[in-house]
């Protein structure tokens, strides 16, 4: 691997313990002003000093960001789609790498929809990019996308989305924690960070999920809805970076949320 390459992914993820946690506040790319995240930059800028990276799009980063902040920025480069779209799956590369250059930022990322209508736009988008990204040493972070299909997040098809990221030459695959998660993460010859999805039912659930991620392979969490919908967002990150950097067990990270909180 390119010295320039090594040098971007070691801002992302931790040399010291092999671990990440990145706050994701990209959504309303797609989902327009989400709950909560209607301001990104006043949500994101207190949980900040506790991530490795902060992935959004470029709007956001411009409009809301202070660039005298020192934490990396993974860019979402894949859009053009929408909530109330046609299918969620019509995505493609909406910037380019001379703009994220411009935005010196630490990797881009992509997403792309296994199985899903325009899986094969998404597909050839990702490698597209790779290509790009390559002559640049700029990592590629894919993202197994899963659009409104739930129910679609299995070991089996988390490892196809996965592998076929990874083979396609992504340096970085972001997917969600299943039953049998240590399945994808063996198939995987890449780096695997989980998503939180939608907001789980309690602060707990989010940290177990985290916790068991980690416990069977993830190198890190890239979440959202789960930090920043908490009533006490300030402690779910410092909670979870606990378990992901620490190896703090959940009852410990549930120790340290509570004391926080108060
Ligand atoms: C999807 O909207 C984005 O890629 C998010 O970055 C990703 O889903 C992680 O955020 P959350 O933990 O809220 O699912």
């Amino acid at each position: 691997m390119d010295w320039g390459m090594k040098n971007r992914i070691s801002k992302l993820i931790n040399p010291k313990t092999g671990h990440a946690v990145w706050l994701a506040i990209d959504h309303g790319y797609f989902l327009g002003p989400v709950k909560r995240l209607e301001k990104p930059g006043e949500i994101a800028g207190p949980l900040l000093p506790y991530v490795e990276a902060m992935m959004l799009t470029r709007g956001v980063l411009r409009n809301c960001i202070d660039a005298n902040t020192p934490v990396p920025v993974i860019l979402r480069v894949s859009g053009g789609n929408s909530i109330v779209g046609e299918d969620l799956s019509k995505e493609t590369i909406v910037v380019s790498m001379e703009e994220a250059i411009r935005l010196n930022v630490s990797a881009v990322a992509f997403s792309i929809y296994v199985g899903g209508r325009y899986e094969h736009q998404t597909l050839v988008g990702l490698s597209n990019l790779v290509n790009e990204a390559q002559r640049y040493g700029m990592p590629v972070l894919a993202v197994t996308a899963v659009g409104k299909e739930l129910g679609k997040r299995d070991a089996r098809y988390l490892s196809l989305a996965c592998r076929i990221a990874a083979e396609l030459g992504a340096q970085m695959v972001k997917t969600y924690y299943c039953q049998d998660f240590g399945k994808v993460v063996e198939y995987s010859p890449i780096p695997l960070v989980v998503a939180g999805g939608p907001k789980l039912k309690t602060e707990l659930d989010a940290l177990k999920l985290a916790h068991d991620a980690l416990q069977e392979g993830a190198v890190g969490v890239d979440m959202g809805r789960n930090i920043w919908q908490s009533d006490n967002s300030l402690a779910m990150i410092q909670a979870i970076r606990h378990i992901v950097h620490d190896n703090a067990s959940v009852a410990e990270a549930e120790e340290l949320f509570n004391s926080l909180k108060r």
